[in-house]
């Protein structure tokens, strides 16, 4: 059985020497990952640009940008049997990126960015019979009924919202608390814990409802 677990945050180059991206550390993504490897799957784990090293036992794909993390997880994803995007994906980029840096000249700099690729919204369009789509909502307000209908609009099986409005979990902290919803109405809550102890219980709940997964 193989996971693909998406982690980190995306850079989007202005120029050689800078680029927009997150506050992701990539610590949600790793420990899924570490726990998917611990119960039983095989775990290809796609990482934006993090300071953490690879849990053991799994395939570690390094990218950057947007588009080169599409592009990896498009290629890993028709055989997964399950997928957790993870991953603090931009959702804009600069139009133009040049390749010199950009010198300071007298007033603004206006930067143009444009759409990147909804990578989960891709994948639940494509998504073979049997495979199981894991996305994670970061709401600021109305967790819920965000989480919610971004799970019909990216046709997801799971979401595990996230409250980024507190500053002791979530984006950047070790600590995290996630409300798991099921498209078949399952709601679970994990209270705050670690991100190890949060990525364990999310991953022991996939196990429980996945017929042929991993114990
Ligand atoms: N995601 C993705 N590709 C993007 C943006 C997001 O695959 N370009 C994925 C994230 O990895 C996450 C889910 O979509 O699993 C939801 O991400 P989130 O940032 O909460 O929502 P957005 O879809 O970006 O919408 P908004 O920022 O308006 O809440």
């Amino acid at each position: 059985m193989k996971a693909l677990i998406s982690a980190g945050p995306t850079r989007e180059k202005l120029d050689i020497v800078r680029f927009f991206s997150n506050r992701s550390s990539g610590k949600m993504g790793y420990a899924l990952a570490a726990a998917a490897a611990e119960s039983g799957w095989e775990v290809v784990l796609v990482s934006g640009p993090v300071s953490l090293s690879p849990p053991a036992g799994v395939r570690l794909i390094r990218v950057e940008s947007a588009a080169e993390m599409a592009k990896a997880i498009q290629a890993e994803a028709p055989d997964a049997d399950l997928i957790i995007m993870a991953a603090a994906v931009a959702d804009f980029r600069p139009k133009q990126c040049c390749n010199h840096k950009i010198k300071k000249k007298p007033g603004n700099l206006l930067v143009e960015l444009e759409p990147t690729e909804d990578i989960l919204f891709t994948l639940g369009q494509n998504k073979p019979e049997g495979q199981l789509l894991v996305g994670f909502a970061a709401e600021s307000e109305d967790l819920l009924v965000n989480a919610r209908a971004k799970m019909r609009r990216k046709n997801l099986d799971w979401i595990a919202a996230n409250d980024i409005s507190r500053t002791d979990r979530g984006l950047a902290s070790d600590f995290n608390a996630v409300t798991l919803l099921s498209r078949a109405g399952g709601q679970f809550e994990i209270p705050r814990g670690d991100k190890q102890q949060v990525a364990g219980k999310i991953i022991e709940i996939l196990n429980r409802h996945i017929p042929t997964a991993c114990s």
